[in-house]
């Protein structure tokens, strides 16, 4: 894919806009488990819009980090939906969200230990073995640090896609929203990744309060974040970009005017 290759996530509000209109995007990020029925309009609708843009599927329920075992029907799903689709990018998140067998409605922040850094890495080349293909894995936003920490977040992140030879999807808005969160410095995590690492970008907004920022997908991107976007194109080149909103999910056209914006700033 073009590295100057912006898209925005794909929200069933929009299908039939996207359609009709067609918008100038480059490519279109659908959640993987909003498609894992055997049918149904979903994925007719994702049908028309393939046939329109590339994709990328965008998965937020493998608990890639649980110390539960693997869904091998999870896997299977996606396995089958990658293949019909054909995105350019399957991704998860560096994350874990269910154990014992019971599930959270939230991915939950994994510890900055050598242990979690091994086990996460060893699943995601599991991963990818099951799914025959790369997985990339993406940094998310946190509240709270489980136990102490061995190494800085960037460090872990780092590590995990050197163990496990996949790549990232770098989340700028969650380095932003970590980095006051937990009291570091933006720049510093994003001088940690290696460029080669990075397959992709999002970008999205959060909400601001009194004790945290809070990761909610609703709202504009953040002059903060614009601007700590601009300084890891400087240093890693343009990369595909896409811009999430989930909550309180506005017209097209607000998403389009900020696709138009991440791509004036490519390099
Ligand atoms: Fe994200």
């Amino acid at each position: 894919m073009d590295p100057r290759a912006v898209g925005v996530g794909l929200r069933a509000p929009h299908f039939a806009e996207i359609c009709e209109r067609r918008p100038a995007l480059a490519f279109l990020e659908a959640h993987s488990e909003n498609f894992f029925g055997d049918g149904g309009t979903a994925l007719a609708w994702l049908e028309r819009i393939r046939s329109l843009y590339p994709l990328s599927l965008h998965g937020v329920g493998l608990s890639l980090g649980s110390c539960d075992p693997l869904d091998a029907s999870h896997l299977q799903r996606l396995r089958r939906l990658a293949a019909r689709f054909e995105p350019a990018f399957v991704s998860e998140h560096l994350a874990w969200s269910s154990a014992g067998g019971v599930h959270a409605n939230d991915l939950l922040p994994l510890p900055l230990s050598e242990e979690a850094l091994d086990h996460v890495a060893r699943r995601i080349v599991q991963v990818q073995e099951a799914l025959g293909r790369e997985l990339l894995v993406e940094n998310i936003s946190s509240y709270v640090r489980l136990g102490p920490s061995a190494m800085p977040e960037w460090e872990f992140v780092q590590e995990v896609l050197r163990r496990s030879g996949c790549r990232l999807l770098l989340d700028v808005n969650n380095v932003w929203v970590n980095s006051v969160n937990h009291g570091f410095d933006p720049h510093d995590y994003i001088a940690a990744i290696d460029p080669t690492r990075v397959a992709q970008v999002h970008l999205a907004g959060f909400e601001r309060t009194p004790e945290a920022l809070i990761d909610t997908h609703g709202a504009p991107v953040s002059e903060e974040v614009w601007a700590l976007y601009a300084r890891t194109l400087a240093r890693m080149g343009a990369r595909p970009t896409i811009i999430e909103w989930d909550a309180g999910i506005p017209a097209l056209d607000v998403l389009l005017g900020e696709a138009e914006r991440a791509r004036s700033m490519a390099p």
